[in-house]
């Protein structure tokens, strides 16, 4: 297998870092498609804790570690995980597309600023300034990290964004001192600044292999997620394409990862939110806080309307399913697997946020279990029942579970 893709299947935290960082092993080179400081990934290795928002973490396996075009780069936050990363030598590592664009401290308060404006109908962001970054790319007035090494070009940029976006600013910031600060961030890694599009294809005609790692969850794509309450990229295997700049036949297998139940951050639709204590029980158990943010996720039972879409949509053919341990010692185990909307019963998931606001799931009630059973680590009969019943209602076979925040934890149930 040359490539592989790793993405999420419902609103990102499925544990894609830990699965990454469990597979990666077997490829030379690991790359990221989209997204930015928003993502964050914690992986344990030993005593260790690792959290990562850039960089992927499959630069703990000594891997070229990629940052395609399609990604939104906070030069400060990546200057912080290389920091992060001294004993791994990330320099050595890594690759910067010279087209991402890169997020600007404007941004991050164009973020704010929005979600005060929305009010009640706020998005709940991570206020990384992505949703911002993106609009910049796509309104042409954005930085990208090759503009990073030509200080005066640079000024002249920030410039333009100044004047367009200045009118929803109420900070004053100085274009002469930021292109000074940015440039020089972009000269500390400007040797990791190269062309990733050309890279990677022809790390691939060389014969290398390469993993794409996606951020987010299918669920938060900003076409085919819940869309206002979405992040502004790609997150489904979409994104790939466009993300890195590779061809069609180079995205040919791909890995969803699910967590065992649902959790989502920020606010938006969600129709199996367990707002009670077995919600609570769930989140403290499986310590479900944001990674980049610290606030507390959202709660729910697995959901498999939203997983079943998500596969069909990017094609996935394996699926990697993390935190079931945190299952264990529950009464009952309850997976959504139909909503009922205004009377009717569907397996379809709405497109109306408002249709989804109403949706009541549908619920197929398992027994609980006990996880590990007498301290042995088979997989208990219950809960071989639900991985069963995920199987044969997604057509998609699980190949890797997690049964624990340790990478000893991960099982290779087939092989991928
Ligand atoms: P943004 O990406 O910061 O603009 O946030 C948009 C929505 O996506 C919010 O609901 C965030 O909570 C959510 N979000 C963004 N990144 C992640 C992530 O890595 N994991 C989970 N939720 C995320
Ligand atoms: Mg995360």
């Amino acid at each position: 297998m040359k490539t592989l893709a790793v993405i999420g299947l419902q609103f990102g935290d499925e544990g894609k870092g830990k699965i990454v960082d469990y597979i990666a092993r077997y490829f030379d080179i690991v790359a990221r498609y989209q997204g930015g400081a928003n993502a964050g990934h914690t992986v344990k290795i030993g005593d260790s804790i690792y959290k990562f928002h850039l960089i992927p973490s499959g630069i703990l396996n000594h891997k070229i570690s990629v940052l395609g075009n399609g990604m939104v780069i906070d030069p400060l936050e990546l200057q912080d995980e290389i920091n992060m990363l001294k004993g791994f030598n990330p320099k050595k590592y890594l690759k910067i597309s010279e087209r991402a664009h890169v997020v600007m401290p404007y941004h991050k308060e164009l973020d704010r600023n929005i979600e005060e404006l929305k009010g009640s109908e706020k998005v709940g962001t991570t206020g990384m300034g992505i949703g911002p970054a993106y609009e910049d790319k796509y309104a042409r007035i954005g930085i990208r990290i090759i503009d990073l090494l030509d200080k005066d070009l640079l000024k002249k940029k920030i410039e333009i964004a100044l004047r367009i976006r200045g009118r929803y600013l109420n900070s004053q910031y100085d274009p002469v001192k930021l292109a000074e600060e940015y440039h020089k961030l972009g000269l500390n890694f400007k040797k990791n600044i190269i062309d990733t599009s050309d890279y990677i294809n022809r790390s691939l005609k060389s014969g290398k292999t390469i993993l794409f790692e996606g951020a987010q969850g299918t669920h938060l794509d900003v076409d085919f997620g819940m869309y206002p309450y979405v992040t502004s990229s790609n997150t489904s295997a979409a994104g790939i394409l466009t993300g890195i700049g590779t061809k069609p036949c180079h995205v040919r297998k791909i890995i969803g990862v699910m967590k065992a139940y649902t959790t989502r951050v920020g606010e938006g639709p969600f129709p199996t939110e367990l707002r009670n204590d077995i919600g609570n029980k769930i989140l403290t158990k499986g310590n479900e806080y944001g990674t980049t943010t610290g606030r507390p996720r959202r709660v729910g039972w697995l959901d498999l309307v939203l997983v079943k879409y998500a596969i069909d949509l990017s094609g996935v053919s394996e699926i990697a399913i993390s935190k079931i341990d945190i299952l264990s010692g529950m009464d009952e185990v309850k997976v959504a697997h139909a909503y009922k909307i205004n009377g009717k019963t569907t397996k379809n998931l709405p497109v109306k946020i408002e249709d989804l606001q109403k949706a009541e799931p549908v619920y197929k009630t398992f027994k609980g279990w006990e996880y590990p059973t007498n301290g042995k680590k088979n997989i208990p009969d219950e809960m071989m029942k639900y991985l069963n019943f995920i199987e044969k209602y997604t057509e998609t076979r699980i190949s890797i579970i997690s049964l624990g925040a340790k990478r000893e934890d991960t099982v290779l149930l087939k092989r991928i």
